[in-house]
This record gives structure tokens, C-alpha cells and sequence, in this order.
């Protein structure tokens, strides 16, 4: 299949488009290279022996997707492209209603318009709010208790999706839920590489490691947790590129929906002491306040995906912290 990944220089489209690749798919990438470098097409032709076409296209600009469209001829479109850092969506949300919700109803236009009816859509555990149990299931009500704007413009997309199917049955929308990404390919070539200062903990683990940021702050260890700190599914980046492999194969009318997890929580102590095993030296962290927003614990029941899809996680913590290292050492000899 002809398919484009908006977002597909970014950390987990990239992978995403590798595995594709790998399975003879022809894949297009846009982007516009506000979270990704461009360099990561080399990587990806590197690792995979292809490069994606790249068209510089902002999720904003109309006739610059309505002329990708006209000429790309897409079988399948895997939406990856928004703005997605939780805090900054607190002080901006305009931006972030603009770009991800105005600008994927800009890419469905398109879709429409040019008969584009198979869509994956990258969507996040924070559309389920505070549920009051750790364990999430698909079936459960999501947008209630939702603490930032990023998080609602995830729900927010996927309500669109869903009336978007019901006025056209031809349409074939996957939703994929991901928890928390971490881990880099095992080539060392490609991992999560934010611009600017990153909010979510595995890039700042991986800037105190490297001395960028002085010390990890954990935001507080009096949880009803295993250990007083956050508990969350940490899921390696190449699990979740590959879940989207199988979820591109089972492809049906109307709106399915699953959650690309591990079915395991770890605390955020657990996955310092796993990065320190890997790096065999200690990381410098400190304890201090709550951040707002933040639930105790939440993880994926992942067993609809493993039905359905035949994908299950199959890479650990140890895996995503060596292949990590792994990223760190190359990105240091660049
Ligand atoms: C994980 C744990 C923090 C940073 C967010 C989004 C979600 C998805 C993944 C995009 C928590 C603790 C973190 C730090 C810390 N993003 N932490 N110190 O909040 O589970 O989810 O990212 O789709 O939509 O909501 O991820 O990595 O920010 O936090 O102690 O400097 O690490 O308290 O327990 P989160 P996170």
C-alpha cells in the first residue's frame, strides 16, 4: 500500500515508518519538522534500505496538503502529527486546539476529498481522564476528567473520527491508544530526540544522563504506589511501531479501537533503577512536590489488541533502557 504518515519524522512515526518499509509498503512522510529533524530520513533509509518521500507540509496549510493529496494517491493515512506537550497545552491552548484539532479536520477534508477512507489515528491513554482504577480498558467513558488541553484535543479528535464514520461507512478508523513510549531502535540510529526541553520522563532521564539537565526532579514519592512514586506502561517504541502493523491489516468499516500497552506499570523509581542497571552509573535525582494533573497509576489491559490484532508487547524496560544507551552513544559520536 501507498501510505502517508503525517508526523513521520517524529519519534514514533519514524519507527513506525521502518516497519513499514521492512513489509514493502510505500511510505510518504509529511512534516514540519517543529519536533523532528530532517536527518531522520537518512536514518530511516539507513535501517530500512528506503527513503520516504518527505513533502515540508504544516497540518495548518490547506493547499499545501490538498496538493499532496492530489498527486500522492494514498491507500492509507496513519495520523502521528500534532503538538504534544501537556504543560505547554496548559499556558496555550489556542495553539493546540488550532493545530490538532483544526488541523487534523484540514487533513480529513482531504481525505474525503480525495477518497482516502483508511485511517489510523495516534491517540493517547490521557483521552481516559481519571478513571479512579489503574487497569484501562477500551469500553470504558473517556473525556471525563481529562486535566489538559492536549489531552482533550486527543479526545476531541477521536469524537470527530467517530462522526466522521458514521456519516460515511466506507470509512475505515483505527484509534490506537498508546500509553507511554520509551526505548529506541536497537540500531542506535533513531530514538526520541525532542526539541527544546522535553516534559516526559525518559528524555529527561536521558538529559541528566548526558549532563544537559543537572538532576531528575521525581514529582513526589507519596503515592499509593509500590513506592510513593507514579506508576505508568512503559512501552517500547518498536512494540508500538509494530502494533501499528497489525493494526493496518485488520482494517475494518467504522471506528476500532485499542490500547497499545504492555499490561504492566512500573514506578518512576523502578525505571531509574533500570536505566541506572543499563548505564551502570547513578543517576542524580530529587524528590520534590507533585506535578498537577498527575494520576498514581495507570497501565493498559492490552488484551482487545492481542485478540483482535494478534500484537502483543513483547520488549521489557531492560530493552528499552539498553536500546537507550544504545541511541545516547550514537548520538554522542554524531
Ligand atoms: C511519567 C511519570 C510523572 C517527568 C504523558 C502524557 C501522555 C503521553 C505520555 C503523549 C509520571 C513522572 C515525569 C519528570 C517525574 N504523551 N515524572 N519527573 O504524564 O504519564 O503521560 O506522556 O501522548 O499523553 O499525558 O508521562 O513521562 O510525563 O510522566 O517524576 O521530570 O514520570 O510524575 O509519574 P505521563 P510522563
Amino acid at each position: 500500500m501507498i501510505i502517508l504518515l503525517t508526523g513521520g519524522t517524529g519519534y514514533i512515526g519514524s519507527h513506525t515508518a521502518i516497519e513499514l518499509i521492512k513489509l514493502g509498503h510505500d511510505v510518504e512522510i509529511m512534516d514540519n519538522l517543529f519536533n523532528s529533524k530532517i536527518e531522520v530520513l537518512d536514518k530511516i533509509e539507513k535501517i530500512a534500505g528506503e527513503k520516504p518521500k518527505f513533502h515540508k507540509i504544516d497540518l495548518l496549510d490547506k493547499d499545501g496538503m490538498d496538493k499532496m493529496f492530489a498527486e500522492g494517491k494514498y491507500d492509507l493515512v496513519i495520523h502521528f502529527a500534532g503538538l504534544k506537550a501537556v504543560g505547554e497545552s496548559v499556558e496555550k491552548p489556542l495553539k493546540y486546539y488550532e493545530n490538532n484539532v483544526g488541523g487534523t479536520i484540514n487533513l480529513l477534508e482531504c481525505t474525503k476529498k480525495y477518497d482516502v477512507k483508511k485511517i489510523v489515528f495516534s491517540s493517547s491513554a490521557t483521552v481516559y481522564g481519571d478513571q479512579g482504577v489503574a487497569e484501562l480498558t477500551e469500553e470504558m467513558q473517556t473525556g471525563v476528567g481529562i486535566t489538559n488541553p492536549y489531552g482533550e484535543t486527543k479526545h476531541m479528535i477521536e469524537e470527530i473520527l467517530k462522526d466522521v464514520a458514521e456519516a460515511d461507512p466506507e470509512f475505515e478508523i483505527t484509534i490506537l491508544r498508546y500509553f507511554n513510549p520509551v526505548g529506541s531502535h536497537p540500531s542506535g540510529l533513531i530514538g526520541e530526540d525532542p526539541n527544546g526541553i522535553p516534559n516526559n520522563l525518559m528524555p529527561i532521564i536521558m538529559k541528566v544522563s548526558t549532563g544537559e539537565i543537572e538532576k531528575l526532579r521525581i514529582f513526589g514519592d507519596d503515592y499509593d504506589t509500590v513506592d510513593g512514586t507514579g506508576v505508568r506502561d512503559y512501552i517500547h517504541v518498536v512494540d508500538l511501531a509494530k502494533g501499528h502493523v497489525a493494526a493496518i491489516k485488520k482494517m475494518k468499516q467504522g471506528v476500532s479501537i485499542y490500547n497499545l500497552g504492555t499490561g504492566r506499570g512500573a514506578s518512576v523509581l523502578e525505571m531509574v533503577a533500570a536505566f541506572e542497571k543499563a548505564s551502570g552509573k547513578k543517576l542524580p535525582y530529587e524528590v520534590v512536590g507533585r506535578r498537577a494533573g498527575d494520576l498514581a497509576e495507570i497501565y493498559a489491559n492490552p488484551s482487545k489488541a492481542e485478540r483482535e490484532l494478534g500484537w502483543k508487547a513483547e520488549l521489557t524496560i531492560d530493552d528499552a533502557m539498553n536500546d537507550t544507551i544504545n541511541y545516547l552513544k550514537h548520538l554522542k559520536n554524531e
